[in-house]
């Protein structure tokens, strides 16, 4: 396959620490865990390993403390066959992630973000630099928006195509938006960037702002893709889910993988839903990520999805 574009990851790692537990406790509740595993996480190297796991060229671009679990984070980056060039080592800890997952798959996940708050504009300069093409760019909220504004600004005007997956919640700049290619928020991200609950309605919302296209993800009611001129509906695959930390991260990045191939959105998106789908069947975040080998396996046993016009 040739990769026409390469892909470009500015963002978080994290370890994360996760607690799997019946249920997830309320505040002031405590509950018995089953137990207990450390995995590498962080939404920016999730995207980023699950897009080179398919067999993408990526790079990745963010910041880790020196410590040890920076150098997990790093070498299993460097494992799965991303650059790493412009992953900086910087004197703060490596970003964590506190993570409770309940019986359903369900989790609770804190971010202290430590390291990855030293991502700069600096970085970013270095990082679209290294780039020999025009590429996919990828950014999430767990960097400081300064650097994401400049990312959005600086890539666009390299000519790649950007994609912001605003998770966490936080209000994006206007002026931004009219520069993103793609902001793929989920049910609630999309309600906290409009005020609107009704995810059409909201991407409709989110459209007139600006970008060229809103892709809402919706978990298992799988997601809706609208653009000026089309809306697209692609449902999830049914499985039983063990674990859903790090699932918007295999849709995101499997989603910039199938761009890169110059897929249709139809196509796409039926892709990232099957990424995805086999992501939730698997505990933790990066563990859980399949191999292109992996993700075509899984499309064989339920079939491959494809987005329909709404
Ligand atoms: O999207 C899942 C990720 O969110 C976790 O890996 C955790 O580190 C947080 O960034």
């Amino acid at each position: 396959m040739a990769y026409v574009r390469p892909i470009l990851v500015i963002g978080s790692l994290n370890m994360d620490l996760v607690a799997r537990c019946d249920h997830l406790p309320r505040p002031g509740q405590t509950v018995f865990g089953s137990d207990f595993f450390t995995a590498p996480g962080g939404k920016g190297a999730n995207q980023a390993v699950a897009a080179a796991r398919l067999g993408a060229s990526v790079t990745m671009a963010g910041c880790v403390g020196d410590d040890q679990f920076g150098r997990g984070l790093l070498n299993g980056l460097q494992a799965d066959g991303v650059a790493c060039e412009t992953v900086q080592q910087v004197t703060r800890p490596t970003g964590t992630a506190l993570i409770t997952v309940d019986d359903q798959g369900a989790n609770t996940i804190v971010v202290i973000s430590g390291a990855n708050m030293a991502c700069d504009t600096a970085l970013v300069d270095r990082a679209l630099a290294s780039l020999d093409r025009p590429g996919i760019l990828l950014l999430q909220h767990e960097i400081p928006e300064a650097t994401n504004a400049h990312a959005i600004r600086a890539a666009r005007a390299a000519g790649c195509f950007v994609v912001l997956n605003p998770a966490p919640a936080r209000a994006v700049a206007p002026e931004l938006l009219p520069l993103i290619d793609v902001i793929a928020p989920n049910e609630t991200e999309v309600a906290a960037l409009t005020g609107c609950g009704d995810p059409r309605e909201a991407a409709q919302r989110l459209l007139a702002r600006g970008p060229r296209a809103v892709l809402v993800t919706l978990g298992g009611d799988g997601a809706l893709y609208c653009s000026r001129d089309e809306v697209w509906r692609c449902p999830a695959v049914a499985v039983q889910a063990v674990d859903t930390t790090a699932a918007g991260d295999a849709y995101i990045g499997a989603l910039a993988v199938a761009q890169a191939e110059e897929r249709s959105i139809p196509e796409s998106l039926g892709f990232a839903a099957a990424a995805a789908g086999l992501a939730v069947t698997r505990l933790g975040a990066q563990p859980s990520l399949g191999t292109r080998q992996e993700v075509d396996e899984f499309i064989a046993l339920y079939g491959a999805l494809r987005a329909v016009a709404v």
